[in-house]
């Protein structure tokens, strides 16, 4: 078993001493008094009725009715590990310090200790992780300047470029509000009329939709971001991790469903048995790098997260590794208590104009706080591993004060003269963007939102199209007419091929269904034949 610096592993209490006069393993309540029987509650007599003064049982029962938190909104799914980011010291055969002053990848060899949560996206906590749906792939970095998160998925683009849509696509692809089911015709009702979610749909039903598990599969940052250099200049990023000896592995429906049947737990599993046998997965940190501006010479629009920045045309370039190697101690401190957040960036990392990556910095945080609590950031999963001294008191469970080292107690508020905390010097030239641009509501102009649809389809190899098209059609035959026209319409646009197929796919499937309806006549719920309109 693994030893961990955020648990009490050692067997002791926490202050490494045992209950006095005790064996060191003796059961306490949390006020530090021993527990003499753990076995019956303090009754009248030994048939009851029991007494309200028993401190050990009310602790107990209490503490356990408030075991649970709020189950994140999105990614509620998931398992953690934690390992180290090895920095190679350039970007490619470039010298990192060109583009980026982050101190994390400027020197060759740097370690710095990592924590990661990889999830499912739309099923609740506990669901088959079997079930085609995105993979998360979030990443805290503990530097020496404080934490970075990088919070990104397997799939290298989303459904959506604005974030005003995320809440509608996220309704869509939960369980109907009425039968609490997953529903495939309100996932493509969305669909159907967000023209720009072709791509990702494209992804998310081809055997990319269902990773083998957490260790084969690629991470991307997704958004936009920037690099800013020593001199206060720019460059556009996009980050994605690539598995290293461990591979990329998808599945197929048939074979997702073949696991599913035997095990539900089975990413999560694989990947605390791999780590727990000296395993360990690694990945290659990439980035690809355009300079900072709109590049009117693409048909695409650099900042828009439906698009992939091709890779012949903007290779990927390595700036470091990651290895998993030690296990969480307990699950509920370390992974559901983490906390990642796309505004938690180092000096030298920047935001882009990216729509949504502006809209999803206000919601990490914001959600974080309903979740977790106002101190969520004083728990040890997400504190930095470096001093932290802040004027932030109080709030619930608040258990710490950020004081610095020598800093006057009294004075919780700056500026001061009378020893407070001070503001850090400048680590290098502010990049101070410019804009002259009306304030609109308004989608960008280069939204192409078919063209890398069709290329993706054309990259499939043939059984990845074959899974792909019937994927698409079981699910979309047993939707509205409406939406089915207008996914064969999107489909066509993107590679006609690709819509033809999908036309016939779904004919058939829908004369296979007839014909099942007919055989099952009279033994349908009270909602008919739902299981074909089940979602992804
Ligand atoms: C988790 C919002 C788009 C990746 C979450 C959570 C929220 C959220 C509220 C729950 C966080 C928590 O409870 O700790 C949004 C919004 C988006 C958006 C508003 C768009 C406007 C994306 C995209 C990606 C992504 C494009 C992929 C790059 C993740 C991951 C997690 C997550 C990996 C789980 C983090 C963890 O393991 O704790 N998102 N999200 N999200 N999101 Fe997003």
């Amino acid at each position: 078993m693994n030893k961990n610096n955020n648990g009490n592993h050692n067997g002791k209490k926490s202050n490494g001493k045992a209950v006095t006069g005790a064996p060191s393993n003796t059961l306490t309540t949390r006020q530090g008094h021993p527990v003499y029987d753990n076995q019956n509650i303090r009754t009248v007599g030994n048939r009851g009725p029991a007494t309200m003064e028993n401190y050990p049982f009310i602790e107990k029962i209490s503490h356990f009715d408030r075991e649970r938190i709020p189950e994140r909104v999105v990614h509620a799914r998931g398992a953690g590990a934690h390992g180290v980011f090895e920095a190679y010291g350039k970007v490619g055969d470039q010298p990192i310090a060109k583009y980026t002053r982050a101190k994390l990848f400027q020197e060759k060899g740097k370690q710095t200790p990592v924590f990661v949560r990889f999830s499912t996206v739309g099923h609740p906590s506990g669901s088959p992780e079997t079930l085609r749906d995105p993979r998360g792939f979030a990443v805290k970095f503990y530097t020496e300047d404080g934490n970075w998160d990088l919070v990104g998925n397997n799939l290298k683009i989303f459904f959506i470029r604005d974030a005003m849509k995320f809440p509608d696509l996220i309704h869509s692809q939960k369980p109907d509000p009425v039968t609490n089911i997953q529903s495939g015709e309100r996932i493509f009702d969305f669909i159907a009329n967000t023209p720009e979610s072709t791509h990702m749909a494209t992804f998310l039903f081809s055997p990319w939709g269902i990773p083998a598990n957490y260790r084969q599969m690629q991470g991307s940052g997704v958004n936009t971001y920037k690099w800013v250099n020593k001199d206060g200049e720019a460059v556009l990023v996009k980050y994605h991790w690539e598995p290293m000896k461990q591979g990329i592995r998808n599945l197929t429906q048939k074979e997702a469903e073949e696991i599913q049947g035997k095990n539900f737990n089975h990413a999560t599993q694989d990947l605390y048995e791999a780590i727990e046998k000296g395993d360990y997965p690694e990945w290659e940190l990439c980035v690809q790098i355009l300079s900072d501006d709109d590049h009117p010479e693409l048909d695409f629009d650099p900042l828009d997260d439906t698009k992939l920045w091709p890779k012949e045309q903007f290779p990927w370039l390595p700036v470091g590794k990651m290895t998993l190697n030690r296990n969480p101690v307990d699950y509920f401190n370390e992974v559901e208590l983490s906390a990642f957040g796309t505004g938690v960036l180092v000096d030298g990392l920047d935001f882009s104009d990216d729509k949504m990556l502006q809209g999803r910095t206000f919601s990490y945080s914001d959600t974080q706080r309903y979740r977790i609590g106002a101190n969520y950031l004083q728990l040890p999963i997400n504190a930095p591993k470096i001093p932290v001294a802040t004027n932030q008191r109080g709030g619930q469970m608040a258990y710490r004060t950020d004081f610095a080292e020598g800093q006057n107690i009294h004075i919780n508020y700056e500026p001061s003269f009378l020893g407070g905390l001070k503001e850090a010097p400048k680590a290098g030239k502010d990049y101070t963007p410019r804009y002259d641009a009306n304030l609109v509501r308004q989608k960008i102009d280069r939204t192409n939102d078919f063209k890398q649809a069709g290329e993706t389809y054309r990259n499939f190899e043939e059984w990845e199209r074959e899974d792909l098209i019937s994927n698409l059609s079981n699910t979309l035959a047993a939707c509205d007419k409406r939406i089915q026209d207008k996914m064969v319409e999107h489909f066509t646009l993107a590679d006609k091929d690709y819509g033809r197929r999908v036309a016939e796919g779904i004919k058939q499937a829908m004369e296979k269904m007839m014909q099942m309806k007919e055989k099952t006549a009279g033994t349908d719920g009270p909602l008919g034949n739902t299981s074909s309109k089940e979602g992804v």
